[in-house]
């Protein structure tokens, strides 16, 4: 098969992502590269650096928004971040979380919300949390022509059920029932899975039995391809990091540096500079200091 547009790292060679590009990267064994990000600025940069897929993940619940997990943000909230996230990619798949108590209740209720994130927002899918009990609401979605990327192992929307972050999918029968949750969600229509915090070899074993891409975070790296949340690729989450966590920058340091010279220099009137003010014309100026005007 002929891969051409298949370089992430060539962003304006290649031509809008699509699904379809990504199972082709899956089955080309081409890893699929995603990141989160949550405003205009951080998506024209993440876009622009040639990842694939885009994820307005409700992670911003906790890296923008303060909160302490994901569960407190709203759909509200979550359309006013894809929206920002929408007007800077051009490249890009973007992909947007539906967050806790959006698609928990009924299905038409789930449905009114998703369509909300493709018409009101520019979402291209929506992603959900959980196996086999969202069945049926995969199915309904990709009938009503929105991709759903499935989300399964931890799943942070689980906190409570779960205990806390665990790992999952450690036992036989949890790998077993993670494997059904896996096929179940594929044959309802899934575009795509996340796979979250799970050993390498639950994640590889899952990776091999679905056609459909897999994204991983910490879960080794045999997924089809990869995620992290932004704010902890760049050190900006505030918070010590997971051990999947690979940071590539460190955001906080340069703008703690730049945000303290910025107060030196206003405190020392070093700033601004003469060269960074506007002035009055000659005339005006000469025509002010004549004492007859
Ligand atoms: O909300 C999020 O950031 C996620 C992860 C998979 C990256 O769901």
């Amino acid at each position: 098969m002929s891969v051409p547009h298949f370089r992430s790292s060539d962003a304006s060679a290649s031509s809008p992502i699509t699904f379809q590009i990504l199972q082709q990267k899956k089955q080309a064994g081409h890893p699929i590269v995603a990141l989160t990000a949550y405003d205009y600025a951080t998506a024209r940069l993440v876009d622009e650096a040639g990842v694939d897929l885009i994820l307005v993940g409700d992670s911003l619940a906790q890296v923008v928004l303060g909160y302490d997990s994901t569960l407190p943000v709203t759909v509200d909230e979550m359309l006013h971040h894809t929206r920002a996230v929408r007007r800077a990619v051009r490249r890009a798949l973007v992909a947007a979380d539906m967050p806790w108590g959006s698609y928990h209740l009924t299905v038409e209720d789930a449905l009114a919300n998703a369509v909300r994130f493709i018409k009101e927002a520019g979402a291209q899918a929506v992603k959900i949390e959980g196996g086999v009990a969202r069945a049926e609401l995969v199915e309904r979605l990709t009938a009503a022509e929105i991709p759903v990327i499935g989300h399964l192992g931890l799943t942070p929307q689980s906190i409570h059920r779960m205990g806390g972050y665990k790992v999952q999918g450690k036992t036989p029968a949890a790998i077993g029932a993670l494997l059904h949750d896996a096929h179940t969600l594929e044959a309802a229509g899934a575009a795509a899975l996340v796979l979250e915090g799970m050993p390498r070899e639950t994640a590889a074993r899952i990776t091999a039995e679905v056609g459909i891409p897999t994204i991983g975070i910490g879960a080794g790296p045999d997924c089809d391809g990869q995620i992290l949340v932004f704010h902890d690729l760049v050190n900006l989450s505030f918070s010590p990091p997971a051990k999947f966590v690979r940071r590539y920058g460190d955001a906080a340091a340069l703008f703690r540096s730049a945000v303290e010279t910025y107060r030196r220099d206003v405190e020392a009137r070093a700033f601004p500079a003469d060269a960074e003010s506007y002035h009055l014309s000659s005339e005006v100026a000469a025509s002010l200091a004549d004492p007859e005007n």
